[in-house]
């Protein structure tokens, strides 16, 4: 297998998915939301998930919780965490995992929260479910978990429409910490939220990490917050991942053009002209018809005669660095 994708070569892995491959089986046919994606997170590090919208980053979080909303499915390829396959595992076993070794931060996790309980009884209700707490710990936990995440132990009586959506989206990260799992996946979790409150959940995550010594995976199109927080990114572009690095070496010396690209859109990081914004010509594809060859090709300023007919493979460039463009070798 090694060789074979962006697999690591270090032994603090935590998460290691390989060839991961999942479709939505429509009326209108399969939609190849996300194919052959390979990556590996360690322990304590933060990884960042980045692409446009419609790339297959949700479908890769929910993946690895096996929640793929119908009609996905998982087709393919292991999700190894610790070692072990999850793909493998009864529904029973996998229950278990989630929330204690994994946690998911929805996609617009503010309105996910029940508005008929209060914030303090939901957070206590995942606690109680898995550690078979009685519930007056379950909620002393709770009140804990609310000052940690700056809303505050008064809240814990509190229903969701009593709070703002900044304050929610804290709610929903005290409950994927509820159990204190190594991985927390967090999908979009501040794209909602007005810059100031992003700040401070940015803030938030990076004092938690502190603390916890946990591992995140944090999702987003918005490629400012994810250059604050992450050690590496991978760059997923319709359904498959492009290139994986360190964050320094994505910001400045990205390799895929498509990545190029996605960085020179940020003029306060990239080396684009300063307050010059480059938008990406073009859109991604269908995914029920993906381009053939490069998936990229028919946006690629740089392609050439390979690229419209061979799909290039991910290869290894550089140490930790892996890319997968036909300008970097036809392997
Ligand atoms: N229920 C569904 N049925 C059919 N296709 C779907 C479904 N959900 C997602 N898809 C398709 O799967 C692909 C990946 O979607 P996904 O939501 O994972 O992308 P994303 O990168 O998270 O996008 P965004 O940045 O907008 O959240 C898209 O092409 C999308 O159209
Ligand atoms: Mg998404």
């Amino acid at each position: 297998m090694k060789g074979d994708g962006p697999f690591p070569a270090s032994n603090n892995v935590l998460l290691e998915v390989r060839n991961l491959r999942v479709i939505y089986d429509t009326t209108f046919g399969k939609v190849d939301a996300v194919s052959q994606v390979s990556f590996h997170v360690n322990e304590n590090e933060f990884f960042g998930l980045a692409g446009e919208s419609g790339c297959g980053k949700s479908t890769v979080a929910y993946s690895l919780v096996r929640e793929v909303p119908p009609p996905g499915k998982i087709v393919g390829g292991q999700i190894l965490l610790n070692g072990r396959d999850l793909l493998k595992l009864s529904n029973e076993e996998m229950r278990k995992v989630r929330w204690k070794e994994v946690s998911v931060i929805p996609q617009a996790a503010m309105n996910a929260l029940n508005p008929v309980y209060t914030v303090g009884d939901q957070i206590a209700e995942a606690i109680m479910e898995h550690e078979k707490a009685p519930k007056d710990e379950a909620l002393a936990r709770a009140e804990e978990l609310l000052d940690l995440v700056g809303v505050g132990r008064h809240r814990v009586r509190s229903y969701p429409h009593e709070l703002s959506g900044g304050q929610r989206q804290r709610v929903m990260i005290a409950m994927a910490l509820a159990l204190n799992p190594p991985l927390v996946i967090a999908d979009e979790p501040t794209t909602a939220l007005d810059v100031v409150v992003q700040a401070q959940i940015l803030n938030l995550f990076k004092e938690l990490r502190d603390k916890f010594g946990m591992s995140m995976i944090f999702i987003t199109h918005d490629l400012t917050t994810m250059f604050e927080l992450v050690d590496r990114i991978a760059i997923m572009y319709a359904g498959k991942i492009v290139e994986i690095g360190p964050t320094d070496k994505i910001v400045d010396d990205p390799l895929h053009p498509y990545t190029q690209l996605l960085v020179k859109a940020v003029p306060r990081i990239g080396k684009g002209e300063r307050g010059k914004f480059e938008y990406i010509p073009g859109s991604p594809p269908n995914l029920l018809e993906p381009p053939p060859g490069c998936r990229f090709h028919p946006r690629c300023p740089k392609r050439f005669e390979p690229c419209d007919r061979e799909e290039p493979r991910i290869i290894q460039v550089d140490r930790d660095r892996w890319v997968a463009c036909h300008l970097f070798g036809r392997g």
